[in-house]
């Protein structure tokens, strides 16, 4: 096997912290090659330079044994290296082909040329079978689908080496066997793979050998066939990670959540949900179980005063909500982790500090004089202590908060919706993107939010998590619920026919 890639003594320094500090890594043709490590080791870091978003602070890149310098993200796509972002990078106003052709192509000879390169680009997405709709717009396909487009779109600018930055995180089982074949077929054909996930079960299928980071430096390069998990862990966060199993407890009388043949976009079977009923009691976590795009985002905008429904009743605690609006959510003291936290639950641009508090400004004491007055001592001291309690690496609590890893973001939602003790939190996909020591964490959060008497409705895609913390289990299948099962034992295979429309 030939090497494709070499990094030697990669750095690359933000201010006087060290993102990534003489990392060496090596990338052969026809290879998987997995990046592992902790939310904030560096690996999305390292992976910019690699692509020419950003300039390393010093180290030499070599492919196919020559020296290259990546002093942009064109040379990147010239030397044949294609990413696709932990953040996708698609217009959303643009339709699938429009993202394609983004950028390489000059606009007067597209309109005589069109046809034949749609041509083209559905004969490529054929070769390596991505199922793709290349006139809709971006926002009319599913995550799985917009991550098809990015890979084909590196593929058609003449990726070598392809990036894939937890490109996992927000797919079904389904849409994660479909990536691994696209995967495979890659490196049949001599073209090498980077791949970055948390999930190790995945990391275990489908890597050749693996790379861990910690805290921006090489740990150790193995091959997957000689390793394991607990070895994986231990390397990655350099100490053993306990698994827990939580208590299940019984449904409790009093409720804080109730829905009463909730209906919205009801003819729709993937965005909208019909005559759904069901409740949250106190103290009890709900679990949602279903494969994505069932209904379960327009349950949790519902529960959250995002979008009102079209009939039936929700309930909080026992008084029938009157006027659907995140704000009179929030007063009755239900809180969210959104499903997409860039676009609900953060200000890219706004400090860390200031994101922690985003829900807090009325509070006495934050501020003063109805929010006008901020307290900015008794701020940056609260900010600190969720930076200390939720283990949010970041460089300073004054840091934009676009600039913090992936997972980092996560915990400071995680931070500001907890530390309000909701008594009806609604967690959509609470842990994606989380290391396996922050997933821990989180979910002993929540289990202590649960015994403190708080509601959980829990959304996950994640069918392990729904198991793992739900006291009962509710599987949403095209709109409807078609199924509530016990958390203690349940009833794994029944559940699973249910999630794929075949409930008893
Ligand atoms: N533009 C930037 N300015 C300042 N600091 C940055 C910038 N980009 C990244 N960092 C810091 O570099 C460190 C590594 O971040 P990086 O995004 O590479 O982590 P990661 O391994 O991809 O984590 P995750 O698994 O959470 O995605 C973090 O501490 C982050 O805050
Ligand atoms: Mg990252």
């Amino acid at each position: 096997m030939k090497e494709f890639l070499r990094m030697e003594n990669m750095s690359k320094k933000f201010g006087e912290v060290y993102a990534n500090k003489e990392i060496n890594l090596s990338v052969m043709e026809g290879e998987v090659h997995t990046l592992l490590g902790e939310n904030g080791a560096g690996k999305s870091t390292l992976m910019n330079i690699v692509t020419g978003l950003y300039q390393p602070t010093g180290g030499d890149i070599y492919l196919r044994g020559n020296k290259v310098k990546i002093e942009s993200p064109s040379k990147a796509v010239k030397l044949g290296i294609g990413m696709v972002h932990q953040h996708f990078m698609l217009v959303e106003a643009l339709t699938v082909f429009e993202n394609i052709i983004l950028g390489i192509t000059k606009e007067k000879s597209i309109f005589i040329k069109k046809d034949a390169i749609k041509k083209e680009i559905q004969e490529l997405a054929d070769k390596y079978g991505l199922d793709i709709e290349i006139d809709k717009a971006i926002t009319e396909i599913s995550v799985g689908a917009q991550q098809r487009v990015e890979i084909l779109k590196a593929l058609y600018r003449g990726a070598e080496l392809l990036i894939l930055d937890e490109p996992t995180a927000a797919l079904t089982d389904i849409e994660v066997e479909g990536l691994f074949k696209i995967i495979r077929k890659l490196t049949a054909e001599n073209k090498s793979v980077i791949f970055i996930s948390h999930k190790m079960r995945e990391v275990l299928e489908i890597s050749d050998r693996i790379t861990i980071l910690r805290s921006g430096q090489t740990i150790k390069t193995l091959n997957k066939k000689e390793t394991e998990e607990a070895e994986l862990a231990n390397l990655m966060i350099g100490k053993e990670l306990v698994n827990s199993e939580y208590k299940k407890v019984q449904k409790t009388k009093e409720k804080i959540l109730t829905l009463e043949q909730v209906s919205f976009n009801k003819s729709s079977k993937h965005n909208g949900i019909s005559e759904v009923s069901l409740t949250v009691g106190k103290g009890e976590i709900l679990g949602i179980a279903g494969v994505d795009g069932n209904g379960q985002s327009q349950l949790a905008q519902i529960v959250t005063g995002v979008i009102a429904p079209e009939s039936g009743n929700v309930l909080l605690n026992s008084d029938k909500v009157a006027k659907f609006a995140p704000i009179n959510f929030i007063n009755s003291s239900v809180s969210h982790i959104p499903e997409d936290r860039n676009k609900m639950g953060l200000i890219g641009n706004m400090s860390v500090k200031e994101n922690l508090i985003l829900k807090s400004l009325s509070k006495k004491r934050i501020s003063a004089g109805k929010g006008f007055y901020l307290k900015r001592k008794a701020i940056s001291l609260y900010a600190k202590e969720m930076k200390e309690k939720y283990d949010i690496r970041c460089a300073s609590i004054d840091m934009e908060l676009r600039n913090l890893s992936g997972g980092n973001q996560q915990k400071i939602v995680l931070a500001r919706e907890l530390e309000e003790e909701p008594k009806l939190l609604v967690a959509v996909h609470p842990t994606r993107g989380l290391d396996i020591g922050a997933t821990k964490y989180v979910h002993d959060m929540m289990i202590a939010s649960r015994d403190k008497g708080c509601g959980i409705l829990l959304i996950s895609a994640d069918f392990d998590e729904v198991l793992k913390l739900s006291d009962r289990i509710a599987v949403m299948f095209e709109g409807q619920v078609v199924g509530i099962y016990p958390g203690e034992n349940p009833p794994i295979s029944e559940i699973s026919l249910a999630m794929s429309g075949k409930a008893k």
